[in-house]
């Protein structure tokens, strides 16, 4: 079968999702699919509803109509802790405490189900030699080597870029076991240049490694190059979806823009 005609795989499928606030309707009937090992940018003017659908694919948010499916099963109704065991993440910036912590050790409290479970952090010391413990240390060699944080592994956290505690985040996500990664602005306050960096690696973690991205993103001409798809909202609907130069250039979506 040639590449062309393969069915494309989806992560991620929103189907008909609503989602009111009072009277508001932040999420006005809302589809989109989230293809496998790609990068897949939602754009849209503030209140567009860009964060509510993140909620509502997290599960932080139940929706009042549509279904949410993750590799085809439905998962609507599952909490946030379920969805992120199946593989879902959403980054966050790194908690307080976690920035006096190396970069290394920030992955290895990352983990999930370790043995020494609660007290990790105070364990590492103690056991690092044990089976497991040496596994989980090799696989977060791997994920910075990924990330492109190998070389900072003995930094402290605090001492990171801006974009490169972005990427901390990602390591973090894909140390958890996640395959399917969404980011609400990682550009956000980071310098231009960094930009690139972030989303080069953000490209080869989605060719190289087939994990699967869903960035919510305001700099979109910075991001657009390194992006397969995009989606574009304006007051709760999809109101424009294709390359993301397309998308970009669609009249709808630069009038949503002017408008408000
Ligand atoms: N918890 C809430 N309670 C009431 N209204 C809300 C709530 N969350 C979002 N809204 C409203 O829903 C609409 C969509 O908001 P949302 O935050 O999803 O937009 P957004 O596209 O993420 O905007 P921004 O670009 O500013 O982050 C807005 O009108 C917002 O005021
Ligand atoms: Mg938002």
């Amino acid at each position: 079968m040639t590449e062309d005609r393969m069915p494309e795989e989806y992560v991620i499928r929103t189907v008909g999702v609503v989602k009111r606030f009072g009277g508001i309707v932040a999420l006005d009937g809302v589809s989109i699919a989230v293809p496998k090992g790609k990068v897949t940018l939602l754009i849209g003017p503030n209140g567009s509803g860009k964060t509510t659908l993140v909620n509502v694919i997290t599960g932080f948010i139940e929706p009042d109509a549509g279904r949410v499916y993750y590799k085809g099963k439905d998962i609507t109704r599952l909490p946030p802790h379920e969805r992120a065991k199946l593989g879902i993440a959403r980054t966050f910036q790194i908690p307080k405490p976690f920035l006096n912590l190396t970069v290394l050790e920030n992955l290895l409290v990352s983990v999930d189900g370790n043995p020494g479970e609660r007290p990790y952090i105070s364990a590492i010391a103690r056991r690092l030699w044990k089976p497991f413990e040496k596994r989980m240390v090799a696989r977060a060699f791997e994920v910075l080597k990924w990330v492109g944080l190998e070389s900072k592994w003995d930094a402290r956290a605090s001492e990171l870029s801006g974009g490169q505690m972005k990427l901390l985040e990602i390591g973090r996500a894909i140390m958890r076991g996640a395959d399917t990664i969404i980011m609400d602005e990682p550009a956000a306050g980071v310098n231009p240049v960094l930009v690139d960096s972030i989303f080069e690696r953000i490209r080869s973690l989605a060719s190289e490694r087939g994990i699967s991205f869903l960035i919510v993103e305001h700099r979109i001409g910075l991001v657009a190059r390194y992006v397969d798809y995009a989606y574009a909202m304006n007051m709760g609907r999809v109101i424009s979806q294709g390359k993301p130069e397309e998308v970009l250039n669609d009249k709808a979506v630069l009038e949503s823009y002017l408008g408000g």
